[in-house]
Protein backbone atom coordinates (compact mmCIF):
# COMPACT_ATOMS: atom_id res chain seq x y z
CA UNK A 1 0.00 0.00 0.00
CA UNK A 2 2.65 2.26 0.01
CA UNK A 3 4.68 4.32 -2.66
CA UNK A 4 7.96 6.52 -3.03
CA UNK A 5 6.40 9.39 -3.93
CA UNK A 6 5.29 13.03 -2.37
CA UNK A 7 1.49 12.55 -2.40
CA UNK A 8 -1.43 15.30 -1.54
CA UNK A 9 -2.65 14.69 2.23
CA UNK A 10 -6.21 13.44 2.26
CA UNK A 11 -7.07 14.42 5.81
CA UNK A 12 -10.29 11.87 8.07
CA UNK A 13 -11.74 12.80 10.74
CA UNK A 14 -13.72 10.05 13.14
CA UNK A 15 -15.84 11.91 14.90
CA UNK A 16 -16.83 10.14 18.43
CA UNK A 17 -20.27 11.27 21.32
CA UNK A 18 -21.59 14.99 20.66
CA UNK A 19 -19.14 15.26 16.58
CA UNK A 20 -21.58 14.02 13.84
CA UNK A 21 -20.50 16.14 11.45
CA UNK A 22 -17.78 18.64 10.23
CA UNK A 23 -18.50 22.39 9.25
CA UNK A 24 -16.88 24.21 6.88
CA UNK A 25 -16.24 21.86 4.11
CA UNK A 26 -16.20 23.45 0.20
CA UNK A 27 -18.43 21.24 -1.92
CA UNK A 28 -19.84 18.94 0.97
CA UNK A 29 -21.61 15.73 0.18
CA UNK A 30 -22.50 12.80 2.08
CA UNK A 31 -21.67 9.19 0.22
CA UNK A 32 -22.63 6.06 0.80
CA UNK A 33 -19.54 3.30 1.14
CA UNK A 34 -19.86 -0.27 0.75
CA UNK A 35 -16.90 -2.07 1.62
CA UNK A 36 -15.87 -6.19 1.83
CA UNK A 37 -16.77 -5.74 5.34
CA UNK A 38 -20.19 -4.25 4.89
CA UNK A 39 -21.42 -1.04 5.58
CA UNK A 40 -19.28 1.83 7.47
CA UNK A 41 -21.18 3.32 10.52
CA UNK A 42 -23.11 5.77 8.24
CA UNK A 43 -22.30 7.55 4.97
CA UNK A 44 -19.42 9.84 4.92
CA UNK A 45 -18.91 13.96 4.39
CA UNK A 46 -16.37 14.53 1.75
CA UNK A 47 -15.35 18.25 1.04
CA UNK A 48 -12.44 20.07 0.98
CA UNK A 49 -10.91 22.53 3.58
CA UNK A 50 -7.90 25.03 3.33
CA UNK A 51 -7.38 23.09 -0.35
CA UNK A 52 -7.29 19.82 1.25
CA UNK A 53 -9.59 16.67 0.32
CA UNK A 54 -11.26 15.88 3.76
CA UNK A 55 -13.57 12.67 4.59
CA UNK A 56 -15.30 12.32 7.77
CA UNK A 57 -17.44 9.54 9.33
CA UNK A 58 -19.38 10.10 12.72
CA UNK A 59 -18.08 6.57 14.27
CA UNK A 60 -21.49 5.96 16.00
CA UNK A 61 -23.86 6.96 12.88
CA UNK A 62 -25.82 10.41 12.93
CA UNK A 63 -28.24 10.07 15.53
CA UNK A 64 -25.44 7.89 17.56
CA UNK A 65 -27.05 4.30 16.35
CA UNK A 66 -23.72 2.32 16.99
CA UNK A 67 -22.68 1.07 20.42
CA UNK A 68 -18.72 0.63 20.82
CA UNK A 69 -18.96 -2.81 20.25
CA UNK A 70 -20.97 -2.53 17.06
CA UNK A 71 -19.54 -0.06 15.22
CA UNK A 72 -17.83 -1.60 12.37
CA UNK A 73 -14.78 -0.40 12.50
CA UNK A 74 -13.10 -2.87 9.81
CA UNK A 75 -15.79 -1.41 7.17
CA UNK A 76 -14.99 2.61 8.88
CA UNK A 77 -11.52 2.02 8.23
CA UNK A 78 -11.56 0.59 4.98
CA UNK A 79 -13.69 3.33 3.59
CA UNK A 80 -11.14 5.77 4.75
CA UNK A 81 -8.41 3.74 2.58
CA UNK A 82 -10.81 3.50 -0.64
CA UNK A 83 -10.92 7.43 -0.03
CA UNK A 84 -7.30 7.76 0.30
CA UNK A 85 -7.19 8.93 3.53
CA UNK A 86 -3.33 9.38 4.58
CA UNK A 87 -3.89 10.46 7.73
CA UNK A 88 -6.83 10.20 9.98
CA UNK A 89 -7.60 11.90 13.30
CA UNK A 90 -10.03 10.79 15.93
CA UNK A 91 -11.77 12.40 18.44
CA UNK A 92 -13.31 10.83 21.19
CA UNK A 93 -15.20 11.19 24.35
CA UNK A 94 -13.55 9.77 27.28
CA UNK A 95 -13.04 9.40 31.18
CA UNK A 96 -10.77 11.34 33.14
CA UNK A 97 -8.41 8.85 35.41
CA UNK A 98 -6.36 11.93 36.66
CA UNK A 99 -7.39 14.91 38.87
CA UNK A 100 -4.86 17.05 36.82
CA UNK A 101 -7.65 16.23 33.78
CA UNK A 102 -11.00 17.07 34.70
CA UNK A 103 -13.57 17.45 32.26
CA UNK A 104 -13.05 19.89 29.63
CA UNK A 105 -9.48 19.24 28.85
CA UNK A 106 -8.41 18.15 26.27
CA UNK A 107 -5.48 15.21 25.61
CA UNK A 108 -3.65 13.81 22.85
CA UNK A 109 -3.08 10.62 23.73
CA UNK A 110 -0.18 8.40 22.42
CA UNK A 111 -0.74 5.16 24.23
CA UNK A 112 -3.68 2.78 24.48
CA UNK A 113 -4.64 -0.99 26.42
CA UNK A 114 -6.62 -2.33 24.86
CA UNK A 115 -9.14 -4.36 27.05
CA UNK A 116 -12.23 -5.09 24.31
CA UNK A 117 -12.76 -8.35 23.46
CA UNK A 118 -16.09 -8.39 21.29
CA UNK A 119 -14.88 -6.85 18.06
CA UNK A 120 -13.11 -7.41 14.74
CA UNK A 121 -9.76 -6.48 15.32
CA UNK A 122 -7.36 -7.10 12.04
CA UNK A 123 -7.93 -7.09 8.17
CA UNK A 124 -5.75 -10.41 8.52
CA UNK A 125 -7.15 -13.84 8.71
CA UNK A 126 -6.75 -17.22 7.72
CA UNK A 127 -4.83 -17.38 4.14
CA UNK A 128 -3.31 -14.29 4.54
CA UNK A 129 -1.21 -13.36 7.99
CA UNK A 130 0.46 -10.56 8.70
CA UNK A 131 1.65 -8.67 12.33
CA UNK A 132 2.20 -4.86 11.94
CA UNK A 133 4.30 -2.85 14.02
CA UNK A 134 2.16 -1.08 17.41
CA UNK A 135 4.44 0.00 20.25
CA UNK A 136 3.90 3.78 18.89
CA UNK A 137 0.60 3.85 17.78
CA UNK A 138 -0.08 7.14 16.97
CA UNK A 139 1.43 9.39 14.48
CA UNK A 140 3.82 12.39 15.96
CA UNK A 141 3.63 14.45 12.63
CA UNK A 142 0.17 14.20 13.31
CA UNK A 143 0.64 15.04 17.16
CA UNK A 144 2.86 17.97 16.19
CA UNK A 145 0.59 19.33 13.91
CA UNK A 146 -2.69 19.31 16.38
CA UNK A 147 -0.43 20.42 18.95
CA UNK A 148 0.66 23.61 16.62
CA UNK A 149 -2.80 24.29 15.70
CA UNK A 150 -3.83 24.42 19.75
CA UNK A 151 -1.11 27.00 20.32
CA UNK A 152 -3.12 28.97 17.12
CA UNK A 153 -6.07 29.03 18.72
CA UNK A 154 -5.33 28.85 22.53
CA UNK A 155 -7.22 25.88 22.81
CA UNK A 156 -5.12 24.01 25.82
CA UNK A 157 -4.38 20.31 25.31
CA UNK A 158 -2.17 18.24 27.04
CA UNK A 159 0.56 16.23 24.51
CA UNK A 160 0.51 12.53 25.48
CA UNK A 161 -1.27 10.15 27.65
CA UNK A 162 -2.32 6.05 27.92
CA UNK A 163 -6.23 5.31 26.91
CA UNK A 164 -7.46 2.44 28.58
CA UNK A 165 -10.07 0.84 26.48
CA UNK A 166 -13.13 -1.02 27.71
CA UNK A 167 -15.49 -2.76 25.74
CA UNK A 168 -18.93 -1.71 27.34
CA UNK A 169 -21.58 -0.32 27.31
CA UNK A 170 -21.52 -0.20 30.90
CA UNK A 171 -19.27 2.35 32.91
CA UNK A 172 -16.55 1.02 35.07
CA UNK A 173 -16.99 -0.23 38.66
CA UNK A 174 -14.94 1.72 41.26
CA UNK A 175 -12.43 -1.25 41.18
CA UNK A 176 -11.96 -1.16 37.85
CA UNK A 177 -11.38 2.69 37.69
CA UNK A 178 -9.07 2.62 40.31
CA UNK A 179 -7.04 -0.20 38.72
CA UNK A 180 -6.42 1.52 35.40
CA UNK A 181 -5.08 4.35 37.61
CA UNK A 182 -3.13 2.28 39.14
CA UNK A 183 -1.57 1.10 35.76
CA UNK A 184 -0.84 4.79 35.05
CA UNK A 185 -3.36 5.18 32.54
CA UNK A 186 -5.00 8.61 32.02
CA UNK A 187 -8.21 8.90 29.88
CA UNK A 188 -10.50 5.60 29.89
CA UNK A 189 -13.07 5.51 26.71
CA UNK A 190 -14.71 2.83 24.31
CA UNK A 191 -13.61 3.45 21.12
CA UNK A 192 -10.08 3.91 19.85
CA UNK A 193 -9.38 0.14 19.46
CA UNK A 194 -9.42 -1.66 17.56
CA UNK A 195 -9.64 2.25 15.46
CA UNK A 196 -5.67 2.43 15.64
CA UNK A 197 -4.79 -1.17 15.17
CA UNK A 198 -6.75 -1.20 12.00
CA UNK A 199 -5.29 2.21 10.96
CA UNK A 200 -1.98 0.74 11.29
CA UNK A 201 -2.67 -2.56 8.89
CA UNK A 202 -4.00 -0.16 6.36
CA UNK A 203 -0.92 2.21 6.54
CA UNK A 204 -3.17 5.54 7.55
CA UNK A 205 -1.46 7.87 10.25
CA UNK A 206 -3.50 7.85 13.11
CA UNK A 207 -3.65 10.72 15.93
CA UNK A 208 -6.74 10.59 18.75
CA UNK A 209 -7.96 13.69 20.53
CA UNK A 210 -9.52 13.08 23.35
CA UNK A 211 -12.29 15.12 25.01
CA UNK A 212 -12.69 14.49 29.30
CA UNK A 213 -16.14 14.33 29.59
CA UNK A 214 -16.38 13.08 33.66
CA UNK A 215 -13.78 11.66 35.91
CA UNK A 216 -15.35 8.02 35.36
CA UNK A 217 -16.11 6.17 38.59
CA UNK A 218 -13.30 6.69 41.20
CA UNK A 219 -13.35 10.92 42.03
CA UNK A 220 -13.99 11.18 45.86
CA UNK A 221 -15.55 14.62 45.25
CA UNK A 222 -17.54 13.65 41.83
CA UNK A 223 -20.57 11.66 41.43
CA UNK A 224 -19.65 8.75 39.06
CA UNK A 225 -20.38 9.14 35.54
CA UNK A 226 -23.68 8.90 33.47
CA UNK A 227 -24.75 9.60 30.24
CA UNK A 228 -26.34 13.09 30.73
CA UNK A 229 -22.70 14.54 31.67
CA UNK A 230 -21.37 12.69 29.19
CA UNK A 231 -23.68 14.30 26.19
CA UNK A 232 -23.51 17.93 28.23
CA UNK A 233 -19.73 18.16 28.53
CA UNK A 234 -19.26 16.50 24.96
CA UNK A 235 -21.63 18.98 23.61
CA UNK A 236 -19.91 21.76 25.19
CA UNK A 237 -16.43 20.39 23.67
CA UNK A 238 -17.89 20.00 20.40
CA UNK A 239 -17.25 23.61 19.20
CA UNK A 240 -13.69 23.72 20.08
CA UNK A 241 -12.54 20.82 18.76
CA UNK A 242 -14.23 21.48 15.34
CA UNK A 243 -12.06 25.03 15.68
CA UNK A 244 -9.24 22.67 16.45
CA UNK A 245 -9.94 20.01 13.68
CA UNK A 246 -10.18 23.66 11.35
CA UNK A 247 -6.80 25.16 12.53
CA UNK A 248 -4.99 21.83 12.00
CA UNK A 249 -5.48 21.23 8.62
CA UNK A 250 -3.23 24.06 7.48
CA UNK A 251 -0.46 22.63 9.35
CA UNK A 252 -0.86 19.45 7.09
CA UNK A 253 -1.46 20.88 3.51
CA UNK A 254 1.16 20.64 2.17
CA UNK A 255 1.93 17.39 0.04
CA UNK A 256 4.52 14.93 1.79
CA UNK A 257 6.55 12.09 0.96
CA UNK A 258 6.47 8.57 3.13
CA UNK A 259 5.92 8.88 6.77
CA UNK A 260 9.07 9.51 8.99
CA UNK A 261 7.70 7.66 11.60
CA UNK A 262 6.81 4.72 9.44
CA UNK A 263 2.71 4.78 10.10
CA UNK A 264 2.04 4.27 6.18
CA UNK A 265 4.90 1.53 5.50
CA UNK A 266 3.81 -0.57 8.43
CA UNK A 267 2.67 -3.53 6.11
CA UNK A 268 6.46 -3.82 4.58
CA UNK A 269 7.61 -6.22 6.94
CA UNK A 270 4.55 -7.66 8.43
CA UNK A 271 3.46 -10.26 6.28
CA UNK A 272 3.77 -13.98 7.56
CA UNK A 273 2.32 -15.64 4.58
CA UNK A 274 4.25 -17.21 1.75
CA UNK A 275 3.27 -15.62 -2.32
CA UNK A 276 1.22 -18.33 -3.88
CA UNK A 277 2.96 -19.91 -6.52
N1 LIG B 1 -16.68 7.97 27.50
C1 LIG B 1 -16.87 9.11 28.18
N2 LIG B 1 -16.67 8.91 29.51
C2 LIG B 1 -16.35 7.61 29.66
C3 LIG B 1 -16.03 6.81 30.78
N3 LIG B 1 -16.01 7.30 32.01
N4 LIG B 1 -15.78 5.50 30.55
C4 LIG B 1 -15.79 5.00 29.30
N5 LIG B 1 -16.09 5.71 28.22
C5 LIG B 1 -16.36 7.01 28.38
Amino acid sequence: MSDQHTRPPVIGVIGGSGVYSLDGLHGAEWVAIHTPFGAPSDDVLVGELHGVRMVFLPRHGRGHRQTPSTVNYRANLWAMKALGVTDIIAVSAVGSLREDLPPGSFVLVDQFIDRTFAREKSFFGPGLVGHVPLAHPVCPRLGDAIEAAAGDIGQPIRRGGTYMVMEGPQFSTKAESELYRAWGCSVIGMTNMPEAKLAREAEICYASIAMVTDFDGWHPDHDAVTVDQVVRVAGENAAKVRHLLQATVPHLAAPRPLCAHGCDTALEHAIMTAPSQ
